[in-house]
């Protein structure tokens, strides 16, 4: 496994690896790594034969600087995990590096529309201007053939699409579904900052999103949502910020079941200052 931290040495290596004919799957992470990261490293092992990931902390993306200034941050102990998956290449560049011009220019970045101002975007104004522009700009540089993204991250999953699609990239988005400790709780490099207290909350959110999915057979979209809400917050520690139904592909808010034929509900809850989200397919009942 090769670690790089400037972009012509990445791109020197990939660079022979395409020659050689080598089909490159690309995983960008942000670090303190868990197992929905390395499920997505297994998933490009599977579908491609050298795997690149990225650990790169995206100052753009994060709409609180206290929220950036505690993002945990531990290169020895990823760089340790990825040498026990199939990583052929891992790149840590320093911010410098992938903003040479500074921050703020999202030139060449789609307007995303209502995908980025519903549910998450509503609440971190510009934080998926800032996923677009470093995803755009690891692209540029790591030119894979294609790139994993979790549903865990569901809304973000759809607006790389989009801006694929947009753009016209040449790469494969492919996803992964949800990990989850034993317990239910969706991993997360946040969940290192819980307390015990709100690390034994948490799995209240996984539960309430079961408890949707299990019964819309039986409630409005209205009354499954007042029930869910009710579900989160019997433990003092856990407030909900949002809870919303939505269309898979497009993220059109649903109030009524049959407005769409696919539809998923997305929560974003706070354990104390830790922001926790999570989402679950409601109908069809699979996922
Ligand atoms: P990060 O939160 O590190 O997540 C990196 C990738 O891992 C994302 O595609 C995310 O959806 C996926 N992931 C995280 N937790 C997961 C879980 N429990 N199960 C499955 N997949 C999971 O998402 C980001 O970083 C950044 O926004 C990034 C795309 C790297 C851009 O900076």
């Amino acid at each position: 496994m090769k670690i790089f931290d400037k972009i012509h040495d990445i791109q020197d290596e990939i660079r022979t690896q395409k020659a050689a004919g080598f089909r490159i799957g690309f995983v960008p992470t942000m670090g303190a790594l868990h197992s929905g990261h390395l499920a997505l490293v297994r998933q490009a092992a599977l579908e491609c034969d050298r795997v690149v990931v990225s650990i790169f902390v995206n100052p753009t993306q994060f709409n609180n600087p206290e929220d950036l200034k505690n993002y945990p941050r531990m290169p020895e102990a990823d760089i340790g995990k990825l040498r026990s998956a199939s990583v052929s290449d891992v790149f840590i560049p320093a911010t410098h590096e992938i903003y040479p011009h500074g921050t703020g220019t999202a030139e060449g970045i789609p307007d995303a529309g209502s995908l980025a101002t519903v549910m998450e975007g509503a609440f971190r104004p510009g934080h998926f201007q800032g996923v677009m522009q470093v995803v755009k700009r690891l692209f540029e540089i790591v030119k894979p053939d294609a790139a994993f993204f979790g549903e865990k991250d569901f809304q973000q999953l759809t607006i790389i699409r989009f801006m694929t699609r947009e753009l016209g990239l040449p790469v494969v988005i492919a996803s992964c579904p949800t990990i989850r400790e034993p317990d239910g709780l969706a991993m997360s490099s946040r969940n290192l900052l819980l307390s015990e207290e709100q690390r034994k909350a948490a799995p209240g959110i996984y539960k309430a999103l079961c408890f949707v999915r299990d019964n819309q057979g039986i409630f409005s979209v209205e009354e499954i949502k007042k029930r869910a809400l009710a579900m989160i917050h019997s433990n003092v520690q856990l407030k909900a910020e949002y809870l919303e139904f939505a269309e898979e592909d497009t993220l059109h808010p649903v109030t009524d079941w049959d407005e769409a034929s696919v539809i998923r509900c997305f929560t974003a809850v706070h354990a104390g200052k830790i922001r926790l989200i999570d989402n679950i397919r409601v109908i069809p009942a699979n996922a």
